[in-house]
C-alpha cells in the first residue's frame, strides 16, 4: 500500500469522525481505541487517528556532531510559525522517549527541519544520528512555543539575532523567515561558535545575504577569539539599545546576556529560548516528605528540594521528560493531593488532582503522584 501525503488529505476529518465514534461509551467498551491505532499503524506508518507522524525524507551531514532531519509530517500536521519547537517522541531501549527539538525550517514550510547536535551519552540526539534513515517514521507533537517574530504588528526596523552552538536551529528559523518576507530592515545575525568546522548553513547565508542588503552576518570562534563576554558583545554590536534581539544558546551564556540586557535596561527587547538549565532550586530544603507514587506502587522520602522528576529518578524511577525545564510539558503528571512549589513562579499549590510538571516542583508536603 503506498500512502503518500496527499492521499492522507482527507484523513483527519475522516479520523475525527472516527474518534468521535469510538468514544460513544457502548463502543468504547468493545473497540478500544488504542488497538485502531494499532491496527493503522500496522497497515502503514504515518496512519493515525490524531497524531503527527512524520517520515524522515532527507538527512544532512552539517558538521561532524550535527545533522538535519527533513521531515515530512501526515495530514494531522497544523502548521508551525518559525522559531516553535516539536516534542519528537521514540521507542529508545524499549521506553518511550521525548525530547523537544526547534524547528530550524521556517513555520510556512511544508517539509520540517530539525538540526540536532549529538550529545556524548544523550539518549535522544544518539538515536536521531545513530538510528535514523531515510523512511524512518517519527511520533512529533504539534509546534508550541512563543519564541516567534510578532505577528499582527510591523517588525522592528533593527534586530538581532543572537544564537550559539545548538541555539542557532531556531534562530535560523527566524533568519529563514526574516528572507522570505524580503524584510528591509537592519538585521545582525551573530552566532557564535567553538570553530569553524562547526559552522553550519555558511553557503545559504551567503546566498541570503546576497538578497538582503539590511543583513550583516558575524562568526565569533570562540576558540580563536575567546568568549564573547558582554564586552566583546557591546564592541561587535555597539547599538545593542536600539535591536529587539532573538536570543537562543546555552543556559550560562544565556543567563550572562539576559543579566547584560537586565543592566543595561534592554530586558523588554529581548525574546529567548532555553534548550536546558533547569530551575534554581532553593538551599533551604526543609524537612523531608513522603512521595508516593499510585502507579508504579513507589514511595520513597524526598532528599533536598530539587524538583519531584529528580526526587523520583533518585528513588529508581524513570517518569517521562523531555526538556527539563518546564517547557515541554513531557512530565506532566496528576498529583492527587499535597502541596508542590513551582520553581519557575514560586507558586506554592495544595489543589487536589492537579497536573503539575514534575521538572519544575518541587514537594513542601506529603504528596501522592499518579505517577
Ligand atoms: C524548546 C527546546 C528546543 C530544543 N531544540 C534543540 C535543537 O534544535 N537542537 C538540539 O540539538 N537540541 C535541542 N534541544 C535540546 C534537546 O531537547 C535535548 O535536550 C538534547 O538533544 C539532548 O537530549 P538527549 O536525549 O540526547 O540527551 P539526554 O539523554 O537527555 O542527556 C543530556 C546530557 O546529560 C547527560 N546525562 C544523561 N543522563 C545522565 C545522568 N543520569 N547523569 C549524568 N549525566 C547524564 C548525557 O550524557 C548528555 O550529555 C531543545 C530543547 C528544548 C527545551
Ligand atoms: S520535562 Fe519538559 S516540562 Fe518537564
Amino acid at each position: 500500500m503506498t500512502v503518500t501525503h496527499n492521499t492522507l488529505k482527507p484523513w483527519p476529518r475522516l479520523a475525527s469522525q472516527l474518534v468521535h465514534t469510538l468514544e460513544r461509551p457502548w463502543l468504547s467498551a468493545i473497540v478500544r481505541k488504542s488497538a485502531v491505532e494499532d491496527t493503522l499503524n500496522a497497515l502503514h506508518p504515518l496512519l493515525s487517528l490524531d497524531t503527527v507522524k512524520a517520515r524522515v525524507v532527507h538527512i544532512t551531514h552539517e558538521s561532524p556532531t550535527v545533522r538535519s532531519f527533513i521531515l515530512e509530517p501526515n495530514a494531522h500536521w497544523q502548521g508551525a510559525r518559525s522559531g516553535q519547537f516539536v516534542r519528537v517522541q521514540a521507542e529508545i531501549n524499549g521506553r518511550r522517549t521525548e525530547r523537544a527539538y526547534s524547528l530550524s525550517s521556517r513555520g510556512g514550510a511544508q517539509r520540517l527541519a530539525l538540526t540536532i547536535k549529538r550529545k556524548e551519552g544523550g539518549l535522544m540526539s544518539n538515536f536521531m544520528h545513530q538510528q535514523l534513515r531515510v523512511g524512518s517514521v517519527l511520533t512529533v507533537s504539534q509546534a508550541e512555543g512563543e519564541f516567534v517574530l510578532p505577528a499582527n504588528e510591523p517588525l522592528p526596523g533593527k534586530i538581532l539575532l543572537l544564537s550559539a552552538g545548538s541555539g542557532v536551529s531556531p534562530v535560523m528559523a527566524l533568519m529563514r523567515e526574516l528572507h522570505e518576507q524580503e524584510y528591509a530592515g537592519d538585521v545582525c545575525f551573530l552566532h557564535v561558535c567553538r570553530d569553524a568546522s562547526e559552522q553550519i548553513w555558511v553557503d545559504e547565508m551567503l546566498l541570503i545575504g546576497a538578497q538582503m542588503p539590511g543583513l550583516t552576518v558575524v562568526t565569533h570562534l570562540t576558540a580563536t577569539q575567546g568568549r564573547l563576554d558582554a564586552q566583546a558583545l557591546l564592541a561587535t554590536v555597539p547599538d545593542l539599545a536600539e535591536r529587539a534581539t532573538w536570543l537562543c544558546g546555552p543556559a550560562a551564556w544565556m543567563d550572562q546576556v539576559h543579566a547584560l540586557w537586565a543592566e543595561k535596561g534592554y530586558a523588554s527587547t529581548l525574546t529567548s529560548e532555553r534548550f536546558g538549565g533547569g530551575p534554581t532550586v532553593p538551599a533551604d530544603a526543609g524537612t523531608p516528605v513522603s512521595v508516593v507514587c499510585e502507579r508504579s506502587a513507589t514511595q520513597f522520602m524526598t532528599e533536598g528540594a530539587q524538583p519531584l522528576l529528580v526526587q523520583a529518578e533518585r528513588a529508581g524511577l524513570a517518569p517521562k521528560h523531555g526538556c527539563r525545564i518546564g517547557i515541554c510539558r513531557s512530565c506532566q503528571c496528576t498529583k492527587k493531593s499535597g502541596t508542590v512549589e513551582n520553581l519557575l513562579t514560586g507558586e506554592i499549590s495544595s489543589a487536589p488532582n492537579e497536573e503539575i510538571r514534575l521538572c519544575i516542583s518541587t514537594a513542601r508536603s506529603d504528596v501522592t503522584l499518579a505517577l
